[in-house]
């Protein structure tokens, strides 16, 4: 039995697609679980959740098993294992699909962990990493690589497109609401507008890309030394940044407004945007207030997580 948490990005979506550096962080209390047993015959992948099942080199493969049966054959030829015994694989998830959360990636982490713990190898996080990229690029096309890192390391991380991960000390732990916004965030829809936006007015976007990127920069020091209230106001500048890049929404500003309003030390959008998950940063004594005004504000499950070390 293997398990991979879920993730969201604090600062720098999409200016990461373009090299800026970006902050995210591991979200334990959800998550992807994979059992690798013994099978009967061929390789079967279960996935639970969506009703769907596989044997391996049977066709036609659903669509939405496809990035994991590719998976599963390219993880079995990287740990050696050429003709595999009967195995029957199951995946569960409590990450909603296609809300920011990261849940391609920890579905394909735990798949990859499962996998290796069941023929007695140890990956290292860069090892499961590298193979999730691969599986990654179904979901999304030109995957920036910072949700299959910051899952399989499961450690706050400053990221950079192509460069290994900082991973890095929080000065002081610090509270997170993240809620769901019940509208699915179209990854690789979003991605291609902004990057269609990029080629007409590349300067333009540029700069945009330079001051989240400035922003990503500085909340790495402002999470070392504990700087609440100064991240809080970066959550903020990075929210104003997207909106101009034309990623956010009436409905995600609306949940951010009133985050703060409810006291959050600040807010913004988290992931592709349009839709997906909004996060606040809050603390014990604000934790109710934003709770309740995210769930009168129409976010369908609000969850708290603790950002350390
Ligand atoms: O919505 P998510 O969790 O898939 O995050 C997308 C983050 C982007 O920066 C928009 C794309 C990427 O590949 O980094």
């Amino acid at each position: 039995m293997a398990f991979a948490p879920g993730k969201v990005i604090l600062f720098g979506e999409h200016a990461v697609v373009y090299g800026r550096p970006a902050i995210a962080v591991p979200v334990t209390q959800v998550g992807a679980r994979v059992t690798v047993e013994r099978g009967v015959d061929g390789v079967l992948i279960q996935a639970k959740d969506l009703g769907l099942s596989h044997t391996l080199g049977e066709s036609p493969v659903d669509e939405a098993l496809e990035p994991v049966a590719s998976l599963v054959e390219s993880t079995l030829e990287y740990l050696g294992v050429r003709c595999p015994p009967p195995l029957v694989i199951t995946i569960t998830s409590t990450i909603p699909i296609a809300r920011g959360l990261g849940s391609g990636a920890a579905v394909s982490t735990a798949l990859v962990r499962g996998l290796s713990e069941h023929f007695g190898r140890e990956l290292g996080p860069e090892e499961v990493s590298v193979l999730v990229y691969e599986a990654e690029k179904f979901h999304h096309g030109t995957p920036s690589g910072i949700d299959n890192t910051v899952i399989s390391y499961e450690r706050p991380i400053y990221f950079v497109r192509g460069e290994f991960p900082q991973i890095f000390k929080v000065g002081k732990p610090f509270l997170l609401a993240i809620g769901d916004s019940g509208v699915k965030s179209p990854t690789k829809v979003v991605v291609g507008e902004v990057r269609r936006r990029w080629e007409r007015e590349p300067s333009r976007y540029e700069t945009l890309f330079d001051q989240i990127g400035r922003i990503a920069e500085r909340a790495k020091e402002e999470m070392e030394e504990g700087n609440l209230e100064r991240l809080g106001s970066l959550m903020d500048e990075n929210q104003a940044l997207l909106q101009d890049l034309g990623v956010s929404s009436p409905q995600l500003d609306g949940l951010v407004k009133v985050a703060r309003e409810a006291g959050a030390l600040g807010g913004k959008l988290s992931g592709a945007g349009r839709g997906g998950s909004v996060i606040a940063l809050i603390e014990e004594r604000t934790r109710e207030a934003v709770t309740t005004a995210w769930e009168r504000g129409g976010a369908q499950r609000v969850i708290a997580t603790e950002v350390s070390s």
